[in-house]
């Protein structure tokens, strides 16, 4: 524990590696290796990828060092740290709307999130069984057809009893550690799995790159055509950088305020956004090879990632322990980010009603369970459920869609340019020049990129994204 400067003592990471470790882990998750590939399939490959950098690198990594920033200085949750820096720079304390939509948002993202979670739980499990049956030497799923392996996933999510019992499941898990604090829970978790996931990573990675349609791929997802980028794609694209990134929800300004004023903010958020884009990219290197030479469909959606890759194992010598090794390196990378997800509400729990950590846990997980479930639900019982059908860019789709497209389409880039007109333009200079741990021309960039680029690039793929399409 720490003092923090409002004299009290409150809980940090021990150490500079130990926050860059957490952030990443944050960031490289269930968006880099199930969301990334599943969008980038839907909106088309190349246009949707290049266009996903240039979100980064323009408008998510100013947006990054801005909340963390933003965090560092008010040393609390995240709508008080907000009040903490409006009030340092005589500003109105109603900023704090940024942080506490924030707040809201990554509660809705942490009760899909979950679900997805449990579906890696699933595949952690079939993998388990597959070794029993099939022994360890020989491929995955011996003398299974490509139907068979195929049918799993649907088969699993049609089901109430299994998507609704993997989420709970699977929120169990995220709650325990978060329960147990930031130092002795969260931090540990990310200390031993993010490094154990980079190693699994590019073992399967590297064995992938062996197994043919690796040129297709680099085709696919690197090929420019600027025709295919519509407004739609755009705010898709933009939609997964900052859900990559966990921008625009207050998961930053939250991890941030547990950093120590020894470690320079700028260079840990080029870091952070590196290695997060770095992991979507090999992703996709890792499942459409694997896409292409099964002759299976790209836009697959949501079950991309579940459908294609046990096809992979099949062939594979040693298939059953590495389709095990990879759903375990994938439960990894979500778990730490579901740890960020519930974080952030906990935290403001904390702060606003000076409940103790478990407690505060508890009352947020047992949340997340409810809209979880109907999430989950979506996908079988509730299939016909469209709740927002009304509004054109939800029209036809479930809860679980809707929870997803509103969080990452709306209330991340809201929040993100509250974010930058605020540290763009209200907070106060010395301040944001002490945190920002930036200098000369850097700086500069930075400034213009918070205070012209992001708002204005996030206000115009906004509104372009949500123009109906021309026929
Ligand atoms: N960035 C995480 C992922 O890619 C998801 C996340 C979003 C985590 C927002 C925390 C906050 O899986």
């Amino acid at each position: 524990m720490a003092l923090s400067q409002s004299g009290s003592t409150r809980d940090h990471w021990s150490s500079r590696s130990a926050f860059i470790l957490a952030a990443i882990g944050s960031a490289v998750g269930l968006g880099n290796l199930w969301r990334f590939p599943a969008e980038a399939g839907a909106n088309g490959g190349g246009a949707f990828v290049l266009f996903y950098i240039g979100c980064v690198v323009l408008i998510g990594l100013p947006i990054l060092l801005s909340e963390t920033l933003i965090g560092r200085h008010g040393q609390a949750s995240a709508p008080e740290s907000v009040r903490r820096v409006a009030s340092a720079s005589r500003a109105s304390p109603h900023w704090d709307i940024l942080a506490s939509m924030g707040v809201l948002a990554a509660f809705l993202i942490l009760s899909f999130y979950c679900v997805v979670g449990g579906w890696v739980l699933y595949y952690i499990g079939v993998f388990f069984v597959d070794i029993f049956n099939s022994g360890i030497s020989g491929g995955a799923f011996t003398d299974q057809s490509a139907e068979q392996i195929e049918s799993l996933f649907p088969t699993m999510i049609g089901s109430a009893g299994w998507t609704v019992g993997l989420d709970a499941l699977f929120l169990g898990i995220t709650l325990y550690f978060v329960a147990r604090g930031v130092s002795g829970g969260i931090e540990f978790v990310a200390k031993w799995l993010m490094p154990a996931f980079f190693v699994l990573l590019i073992l399967i990675t590297v064995y992938g790159a062996f197994g043919g349609a690796f040129n297709q791929t680099l085709e696919y997802l690197f090929t420019f055509e600027p025709e295919k980028l519509t407004g739609p794609i755009m705010l898709a694209a933009l939609g997964q950088a900052f859900f990559s990134l966990s921008l625009g929800v207050a998961g930053m300004i939250t991890y941030g305020s547990y950093v120590g004023r020894n470690v320079n903010l700028a260079s840990t958020s080029a870091l952070i956004s590196g290695a997060d884009t770095a992991v979507a990219l090999i992703a996709g290197l890792c499942i459409f090879p694997i896409v292409f030479s099964a002759g299976l469909s790209v836009s697959a959606g949501p079950g991309l990632m579940f459908q294609t890759l046990p096809h992979a194992f099949q062939e594979m010598p040693f298939g059953s322990v590495v389709g095990l090794a990879f759903f375990v390196m994938v439960g990894f990378a979500a778990l730490t980010s579901s740890v960020a997800l519930l974080e952030v509400p906990v935290a403001w729990m904390i702060d606003k009603f000076r409940v103790v950590r478990v407690f505060s846990a508890i009352i947020v997980g047992f949340g997340a369970l409810v809209l979880g479930a109907l999430a989950a639900l979506s996908f079988n019982v509730l299939s016909d459920w469209h709740p927002l059908d009304f509004i054109p860019i939800f029209e036809g789709q479930g809860f679980f869609d809707v929870l997803d497209g509103l969080t990452a389409k709306f209330f991340m880039p809201i929040g993100a340019i509250l974010t930058a007109l605020f540290i763009g333009w209200v907070a106060d200079r010395k301040l944001v020049d002490i945190e920002n741990g930036l200098g000369g021309a850097l700086h500069l960039t930075w400034l213009a990129l918070v205070r012209f680029v992001c708002p204005i690039a996030l206000a115009a793929i906004l509104v372009v994204g949500l123009l109906p399409e021309e026929e």
